[in-house]
């Protein structure tokens, strides 16, 4: 749709002004990296001005390594894995009092417990297990029908949309990326030490490539940034102004 004829607007499909002319688009933005690239903090600030939903999949994946913790399930057990999934129903709601969007294990608000380095110890080998990643990609697809979405994630830009309009590949440098996840968990309340974090880090690194399962690869046609020194404005005026050219391409198309 195009033009400047007024026509109805519905909440999936994002609406703004660029130039004289109204847009109306609709695409999907990946965003793939290390923990503590920056990934969510650019993905919040994108579905803002967009209008877009977010979605963050690493909390759907500690979500699930928070429901294994609790319930003594055995990663090594299929049969157990599988029963525990079809117990296991997540969703993001948001919280007035942050305005933030919290994520909810069985219908329970569990975003400050799934921020623990008890879970962040654990997340990695959950999230390699196959029927894990089946579980949680099929949901995250079906988030992805009506597009209007930022997701980010390890391999949101490889498996779960590789047909997404942009793709980001996120990195920084080590030192940049354990602040980061420090003042991340201070802003939840969550207690962590610089050392604790770094060793979290630098092994979740390791199986997050390493698996056989998706790993975390850089998309061939994903734009690498690396933000170590740029600025929260700087990288977002690089990818928003991608997103938007991409909008306009996508509207010719149509
Ligand atoms: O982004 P995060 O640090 O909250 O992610 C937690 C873990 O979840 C990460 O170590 C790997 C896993 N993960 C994944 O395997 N695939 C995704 N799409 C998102 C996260």
């Amino acid at each position: 749709m195009k033009g400047n004829v007024s026509f109805t607007v519905s909440f999936q499909f994002c609406t703004f002004e660029l130039s004289s002319q109204r847009i109306v688009k609709s695409i999907i933005i990946a965003i793939d990296g290390f923990s503590g690239c920056g990934k969510s903090t650019l993905a919040k600030a994108l579905a803002a001005s967009l209008n877009y939903r977010y979605i963050d999949t690493g909390a759907m994946y500690r979500a699930v390594t928070l429901y294994f913790l609790e319930n003594n399930v055995d990663i090594e057990d299929e049969k157990s894995i599988e029963e525990a999934l079809n117990n296991i129903i997540i969703e993001f709601k948001h919280n007035p009092n942050t305005n933030q969007t919290d994520t909810f294990l069985n219908g329970e608000d569990r975003e400050i417990a799934i921020r623990t380095l008890r879970v962040a110890n654990f997340v990695s080998p959950v999230s390699a297990i196959s029927a894990v990643r089946r579980f949680l990609v099929h949901q995250q697809k079906i988030m992805g029908d009506q597009r209007a979405l930022v997701m980010d994630g390890r391999d949101i830009g490889t498996v779960v949309f590789p047909d997404a309009e942009v793709k980001i590949f996120m990195v920084a440098n080590d030192e940049v990326r354990i602040q980061r996840r420090l003042d991340e968990m201070q802003t939840k309340g969550v207690l962590g030490n610089y050392d604790d974090v770094a060793a979290n880090l630098k092994t979740r690194d390791l199986i997050d490539t390493s698996r056989i399962d998706s790993p975390l690869a850089k998309a061939d046609n994903a734009i690498e940034i690396d933000n170590s020194y740029l600025t929260r404005d700087e990288q977002f005026q690089l990818v928003y102004k991608m997103a938007l050219e991409k909008i306009g391409q996508s509207q010719n198309e149509n």
